[in-house]
């Protein structure tokens, strides 16, 4: 391997997300060898921070995972702080000076990566400024990472494209969805690619339809300010949501590669049903919690949570059903669950596969079965807290009759591979090194994506909801049931269940 030669400026040093994911991944980096002498950080946020404090958070944030704090102390060493007011040009002419005294002092070759981990009103700003002061004058390459949201609608996202696009190339800029840095979301094209069995079947004729839930147990935590902006839909949907549904909808690419990738994820995006407003309100159906409880834990209402407002009409929760009109996908619907404070948490897909034409068992001679129909083929994908793949099947019963029962091959990653798997943002910034952007968002998917959440987000807006209507720890309102018994289909994941049936809920 060859270690990495780079600046890496982060703007937004200080804060949750630098602290929680960014400093650790870049340890690990370290640890595995793709970071060694060459590299420095340049922390950088308003907080007048010296470099000593600086380095004692870093070192704080690594703290669990180093062999010993001679080892935490040393890689600590390569950051540097520059308090820094993103909108006074002077700054940047101190970021340079500081920027080029580390190029030469490390041997960076000129390389530099920018990544914006700071409200996104400053983008076009920062970035402007980082052309203008000379920042990008070196021969290395030069990379900007860019943090979610992109944009609030598909609006705000065009113009703050074009602000970056003047300063950054389409290839030089890295949008990050951290979910396409996920193992097992990586995984999803392994067991299409990889596996005959399975993409051969991979179409309407077999399928009946998909299910993508990414559940959180959690509330919004202190991020009250933000999420209330935001709601579930711009937060989940628009990205994540919507990035795994092209991986799974896809047509199989050329080659595995950043380019063929890219294409078909367009494609497939490109393909998802824009709603009228009628049909928006046909397919899609948004919650918001109320207080409850799980076990013998009691949770408060989002209304009464911090920094949101009491008459809240922010979504927390989204179901909703999405159509693809092309030769692969018409007539199946990808249906969506995503919310907070719910159950479990857990991010699964489900593809359920269309039952036998006629189950034979039932008219038997000798001993007919009383099951009228046989429970659907179902192949789920763990994405987490577990990591894997199941395969539910239909066996016969043991006995005399001809009773079905469903029989599961199931596959877990073990504690210990989960435990040595790479988190996701390690994965990321070694892709952002290495100037791979298969696993992050190009500008045609983030826009289709703005497009086809913006109608409902419109459609929603001109209606007050009934909130809240879902007691906190439950699965969402009973609206995210009908919309799929009016189709026929039930979710396959429930595990509200489990606590229902014991009383816990
Ligand atoms: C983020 C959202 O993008 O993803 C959060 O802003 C959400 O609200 C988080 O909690 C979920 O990520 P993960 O990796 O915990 O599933």
């Amino acid at each position: 391997m060859k270690e990495k030669n780079v600046l890496i400026t982060i703007f937004g040093g200080t804060g949750d997300l630098a602290q929680r994911k960014l400093y650790p991944s870049l340890f690990r980096l370290y640890l595995k060898g793709e970071l060694q002498e060459s590299f420095a950080v340049i922390g950088t946020a308003r907080r007048p921070w010296s470099d000593e404090k600086y380095r004692e958070v870093v070192q704080e944030t690594i703290k669990d995972i180093a062999e010993s704090t001679e080892q935490a102390k040393t890689f600590s060493e390569h950051f540097y702080y520059q308090s820094h007011d993103v909108t006074d040009t002077e700054h940047y002419d101190h970021l340079k000076d500081l920027a080029d005294r580390l190029d030469k002092q490390y041997d960076l070759q000129g390389n530099r990566l920018f990544y914006l981990a700071m409200s996104p009103n400053f983008f076009g700003t920062i970035v402007q400024h980082l052309e203008s002061q000379g920042m990008l004058d070196t021969d290395g390459y030069h990379r900007v990472i860019i943090e979610k949201p992109f944009g609030t609608d598909y609006e705000s996202a065009k113009k703050l494209n074009e602000e970056i696009n003047d300063v950054f190339s389409e290839q030089e800029i890295y949008r990050i969805d951290h979910y396409l840095g996920k193992e097992m979301i990586q995984n999803i094209s392994a067991i299409r690619f990889a596996n005959n069995i399975f993409e051969s079947m991979w179409n309407n004729r077999y399928i009946d339809n998909i299910q993508i839930n990414i559940s959180e147990n959690l509330g919004v935590e202190e991020r009250g300010g933000y999420y209330d902006k935001s709601g579930a839909l711009k937060d989940m949907v628009q990205n994540h949501i919507l990035q795994v549904l092209a991986l799974l909808a896809m047509e199989p690419p050329i080659e595995f590669s950043e380019r063929g990738i890219r294409q078909e994820k367009i494609k497939a995006l490109d393909s998802v049903r824009i709603y009228t407003p009628e049909e928006v309100k046909e397919n899609f159906v948004r919650g918001q919690y109320d207080d409850g409880h799980l076990e013998d834990k009691t949770f408060t209402g989002y209304r009464k949570e911090d920094n949101v407002d009491p008459n809240s009409a922010t979504e927390t929760f989204v179901a909703g059903k999405f159509q693809l009109d092309n030769f692969r996908w018409s007539g199946v619907p990808f249906y969506v669950r995503t919310g907070k404070r719910l159950t479990e948490k857990g991010t699964r897909i489900n593809i359920v596969f269309k039952p036998t034409p006629v189950n034979v068992f039932k008219t038997s001679i000798t001993e007919p079965s009383e099951q009228e129909t046989l429970a659907p083929n179902v192949l789920t994908i763990y994405i987490q807290p577990t990591e894997g793949f199941s395969l539910s099947l239909n066996g016969k019963e043991v006995g005399n009759s001809f009773d079905m029962i469903p029989v599961k091959l199931d596959y877990r990653n073990s504690a210990e591979i989960i435990g040595n798997t790479p988190e996701a943002y390690e994965k990321l910034l070694l892709d952002a090194f290495e100037g791979d952007g298969t696993n992050f968002t190009h500008w045609d998917e983030v826009a289709q994506s703005w497009r086809i959440v913006d109608v409902i987000r419109h459609a929603w807006d001109n209606e007050t909801p009934d909130f809240p209507n879902y007691a906190a720890g439950t699965m969402g309102p009973k609206a995210a049931y009908d919309l799929l018994a009016k189709d026929g289909f039930e979710w396959i994941w429930t595990p509200d269940e489990w606590y229902r049936e014991r009383n816990l809920l």
